[in-house]
């Protein structure tokens, strides 16, 4: 007897829909229960726990240093959060690009240990037998296109990518095949604007923009960034939608200063 349990949980069915609708999509990155249960409960449709951790969370220069095992603690966290978003986890560096077999079993291993819904991946033509593997063994998958962050060492930078006419036309035609392959929707980050609505158009698969303009299905950013906690980092394309680098500062400082002058704990905060 199979039991049908309904959920309350954004599904990779559901996002694809807001694009046929024309709603837009919401995303934003996270890699603590505590956080990510403030960002479900404010209504975002899904979680990427983006290996940004490595820059966010490990203090690293680089993504590439995370590993799976690091990825699926993070997200387990997430997941328990999620009462209504859903949850990618990204697979690092290493994790699919070395044969279909190890990309796959990594994929399974990674949506069974953390509870994520789906997975990422970085990158185009190279990764499509991966990505049609994990499809067909029932991962869904989140495709990659543009500034590419694991690829940093081959890029030489963070710069805008897809400037020329043909790095525009490979990542017009890479995410077409994404798109034909069965990818629930493409992350495409750092292009010029007018290639993401380009995109968009030519996939029916939703694109979730980041640096890429107004005109994708969705918008992705790192949590910490548009919150204002990492004030050394303001690209072009990032909001602040709050300053709390400010807050904390402050409310620490005036921590110390309560403890140093005696004020803290009050009589009121004493047992
Ligand atoms: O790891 C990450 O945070 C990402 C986003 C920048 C899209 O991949």
């Amino acid at each position: 007897m199979s039991v049908h349990v309904e959920t309350k949980r954004m599904t990779t069915a559901l996002i694809r829909q807001k694009k046929a609708a024309g709603d837009k999509i919401t995303m934003l990155t996270s890699y603590d229960y505590t956080l990510a249960r403030l960002v479900d409960q404010a209504g975002v449709d899904m979680f990427l726990v983006g290996d940004s951790a490595s820059n966010v969370v490990c203090g690293n220069q680089y993504t590439l240093p995370i590993t799976v095992d690091e990825m699926i603690f993070l997200t387990k966290g997430v997941v328990r959060a999620a009462e209504h978003a859903l949850v990618v986890i990204d697979m690092p560096f290493g994790s699919y690009q070395i044969s279909e077999e190890q990309a796959v079993a990594n994929a399974i291993r990674m949506m069974k240990e953390s509870g994520a819904d789906a997975v990422k991946l970085e990158g185009g033509e190279e990764i499509l037998p991966a990505i049609r593997h994990m499809i067909q063994a029932g991962v869904p998958v989140c495709g990659h296109l543009g500034l590419t962050p694991q690829s940093v060492n081959q890029f030489g930078g963070y710069g805008l990518r897809a400037k020329e006419d043909a790095e525009a036309a490979k990542l017009l035609h890479d995410a077409q095949l994404l798109d034909q392959a069965g990818c629930f929707a493409i992350v495409l980050e750092k292009i010029p604007a007018a290639l993401a609505e380009k995109v968009t158009k030519a996939v029916s698969c939703p694109t979730i923009g980041i640096g890429a303009g107004n005109k994708t299905d969705g918008q992705v950013l790192v949590l910490h960034d548009m919150l204002g906690l990492n004030q050394g980092f303001k690209p072009k394309f990032l909001r602040h939608f709050a300053n709390l680098g400010e807050q904390v500062q402050t409310a620490v400082a005036d921590y110390v200063t309560a403890v140093q002058d005696g004020s803290f704990p009050n009589e009121n905060e004493c047992y």
